[in-house]
């Protein structure tokens, strides 16, 4: 008997390529284990390899997340509170009017708080009348 020439033998292992590909692509994804999330009791620690890790609860302190209520209070709240809380404003120390005419603008012209020519003075009006 004649031995098989190269094509049959190149046919065999290229079909027998495609079987395990078949094979291997047709298998479902494993689905991803869930994962369990519970609360971390109080004062749960973890110790290994020489280092004990404590957790602890820390209470922060309330930040306003909106301006209150006043004069153009929407638009404030609208252009203010993108880049930080409201808090980081309503913290400052009181301020005259020109004082927060320099903030808006700063915030518009160095950190482009999306503020249009018409709204710099009802929101400074907000924040001078607090
Ligand atoms: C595009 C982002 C952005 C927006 C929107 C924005 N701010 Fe700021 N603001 C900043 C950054 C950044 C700082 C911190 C600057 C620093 O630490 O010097 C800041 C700081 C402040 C401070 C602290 C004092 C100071 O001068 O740094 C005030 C007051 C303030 N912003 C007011 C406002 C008001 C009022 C508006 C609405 C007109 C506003 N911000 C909108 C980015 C923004």
């Amino acid at each position: 008997m004649r031995a098989p020439g190269f094509a049959v033998i190149a046919l065999v292992l290229i079909g027998a390529t495609l079987a395990v590909l078949v094979a291997v692509s047709g298998r479902e994804r494993a689905a991803a284990p869930a994962v369990a999330v519970s609360a971390v009791p109080e004062a749960a620690s973890v110790a290994g390899g020489g280092v004990t890790l404590t957790s602890t609860a820390v209470e922060l302190p309330d930040d306003a997340a909106v301006f209150p209520d006043g004069p153009n209070v929407a638009l404030v709240n609208q252009r203010c509170v993108a880049c930080h809380s409201a808090s980081m404003v309503l913290t400052q120390p009181k301020m005259k009017r020109e004082q927060w005419q320099a903030i808006v603008e700063k915030m518009r012209d160095t950190y482009h708080a999306p503020v249009a020519e018409g709204e710099v003075a009802p929101i400074v009006g907000y924040l001078a009348g607090r």
